[in-house]
């Protein structure tokens, strides 16, 4: 197995302020790698450093072999690297299938016939198919996530940043995700997935990273992170929502 992402003594700042310290991990190809850690740990910058919408000031990330840590965030999407948002971020206004075709589109090169069928293929695995003229807008959250995925599963990843897809959501609903999620992995993507409701993924992944205040708590197998006084320290008194 190969390693696709590693990083390496990443420190990363709003301004002045300190957010990410001496961070390093890496992910295999193909494996899913959970992010834990309470609210502010700081696992949303380190999706932000990850796609470029935050560049470190310290430390480096090497993506595919390529040294990516001060690229752009629109040359990592076109490199492989798609990412969803916390809060679903699709155009309102347009249907589930325009939401699509504009992932698809992008940068790719593809001819429109191809474009609309990679669309169509991504409708089907991410289970909107028949939901493709409802506008963005109107769907449930459930399927907003759903759409979240889908919009970047359409610019054809190699390594997917999930950022707390099962958040807000029913069990039911969950579970539906984490079944989405299993699919993706089968289709050999690499998946970064950031939850804070931890219990349910933890099945769902070849290794867990927990942050705390920014660092690096604990990282390794589910079973161990998750039966670590670490998190149950982390996690002590803190409501699974
Ligand atoms: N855009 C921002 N500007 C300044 N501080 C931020 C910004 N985004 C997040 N923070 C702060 O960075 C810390 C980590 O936040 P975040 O990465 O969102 O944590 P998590 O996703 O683990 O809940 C928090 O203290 C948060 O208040
Ligand atoms: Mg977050």
């Amino acid at each position: 197995m190969s390693t696709i992402l590693n990083v390496e003594n990443l420190h990363a700042a709003y301004g002045k302020f300190k957010v990410l310290q001496e961070l390093s991990f890496e992910v295999e190809e193909g494996q899913v790698l959970g992010v834990i850690g309470p609210n502010g740990a700081g696992k949303t910058t380190l999706m932000n450093t990850l796609s470029g919408l935050l560049i470190p000031y310290e430390g480096s990330i090497v993506f595919d072999g390529d040294d990516i840590t001060k690229q752009s965030p629109d040359k990592r999407c076109r490199r492989g690297l798609g990412r969803t948002y916390q809060v679903p971020r699709p155009f309102e206004g347009l249907t589930v299938f325009e939401n699509v075709l504009v992932g698809a589109a992008y940068g790719t090169g593809r001819s429109e016939r191809a474009t609309i069928a990679h669309t169509v293929e991504v409708l089907k695995s991410t289970a909107l198919y028949e939901k493709g003229d409802i506008v963005a807008g109107q769907l449930t959250l459930l399927d907003r996530k759903r759409l979240e995925i889908a919009r970047a599963l359409a610019t054809q990843p190699k390594l997917l940043l999930l950022d707390e897809v099962a958040a807000g959501l029913t069990d039911a609903e969950v579970h539906e995700v984490m079944e989405l999620v299993e699919y993706l992995k089968n289709t050999g993507i690499t998946i970064i997935w950031i939850e804070h409701v931890i219990k349910t993924m933890a099945e769902s992944t070849d290794k867990l990273l927990c942050l705390a205040t920014g660092m690096r708590l604990i990282y390794g197998d589910p079973a161990y992170v998750m039966g670590s006084k670490e998190v149950e320290e982390v996690y002590l008194g803190v409501e699974e929502d």
